[in-house]
């Protein structure tokens, strides 16, 4: 018994091996030589009988920030859901790079293969302090235990803190996250995904419910993530997409309605018609 214990003790003080998890997990299998990180091809899905997702074809490049916008109800949140493997389309297929087939994958290993979700609403741990937020994001939420138990390596540190830095709450650190605003919540949820190293995430209307100051604060923040990380976001708020001003996907009825600049995509008279009711 006690020599389970030693050993534990030992186990949790050994940095390598207690955070072995958190190690950049660079995926060997994804393969995005060809400059596309995400395929989206020929999908269907239908609910009872009513087609979410129509035919839709969709390509994200690697490292490209991409706006999704579109009326309600024109298969966003569906198409979020079949890249993180919540639903499984119908017909189709969906590709992480060259080779990882998504439909192939569960919702868990679609996470570790390095795609990251932000929901609508925040789910940050409202008790724990901004810094411990981002210290348990980095574990992927396993082994929580010994996580707490053991000291950060300078890198694990420095992570923290180029984090913190991102997100624009280094004099929160030690607040507890519950006393953050909705808008500095966004954005923890958003740092502790990063916390996870993903090399694809997706977001889902970042700044519903954010003062205008916060929606710059956000737009800058994702602005910043180009390059490192592929950026997928869903967005109703049309001035923000505006100032975020890349790649507009219009979705309708579940397809590809029109893509280009924000400028193209607004003077595009069936996203006139079907999107700004014209
Ligand atoms: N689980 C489900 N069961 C039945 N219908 C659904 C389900 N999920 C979405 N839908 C329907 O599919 C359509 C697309 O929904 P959604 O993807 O949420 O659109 P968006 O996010 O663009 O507003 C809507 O008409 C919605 O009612
Ligand atoms: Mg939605």
């Amino acid at each position: 018994m006690s020599n389970l214990i030693t050993d534990y003790v030992a186990s949790i003080r050994n940095r390598n091996s207690v955070f072995e998890f958190i190690e950049p997990q660079d995926n060997p299998k994804l393969d995005v030589r060809k400059g596309c990180i995400l395929y989206i091809e020929d999908v269907n899905v239908s609910f009872d009988g009513f087609k979410a997702i129509n035919d839709l074809n969709l390509y994200v490049n690697d490292g490209e920030l991409r706006c999704i916008i579109g009326p309600n109800g024109a298969g966003k949140t569906t198409m979020m859901d079949i890249i993180t493997g919540k639903t499984k389309p119908d017909s189709g297929s969906v590709y992480f790079g060259q080779r990882i087939d998504l439909l192939n994958l569960s919702e868990p290993e679609i996470a570790q293969a390095g795609i990251g979700r932000k929901f609508q609403k925040p789910t940050v741990f409202e008790e724990q302090s901004v810094f411990s937020n981002l210290e348990l994001a980095m574990a992927g939420k396993k082994k929580v235990l010994p996580l707490l138990l053991a000291k950060l390596s300078a890198d694990e540190l420095q992570g923290i803190e180029e984090t913190l830095e991102l997100i624009g709450l280094k004099e929160q650190r030690l607040l507890r996250a519950g006393a953050l605003s909705h808008g500095q919540k966004q954005w923890l949820e958003i740092g502790m995904l990063i916390m996870q190293k993903p090399k694809l995430l997706l977001v889902d209307e970042p700044v519903a419910g954010m003062t205008h100051q916060e929606m710059d604060r956000t737009a800058e923040l994702l602005i910043s993530l180009e390059g490192k990380h592929s950026v997928v976001v869903v967005e109703h708020d049309m001035d923000f997409v505006r100032s975020i001003a890349r790649t507009v996907t219009v979705l309708h009825q579940g397809s590809v309605l029109a893509e280009g600049t924000m400028d193209e995509v607004q003077a595009n008279q069936e996203v006139r018609e079907v999107y700004l009711g014209e």
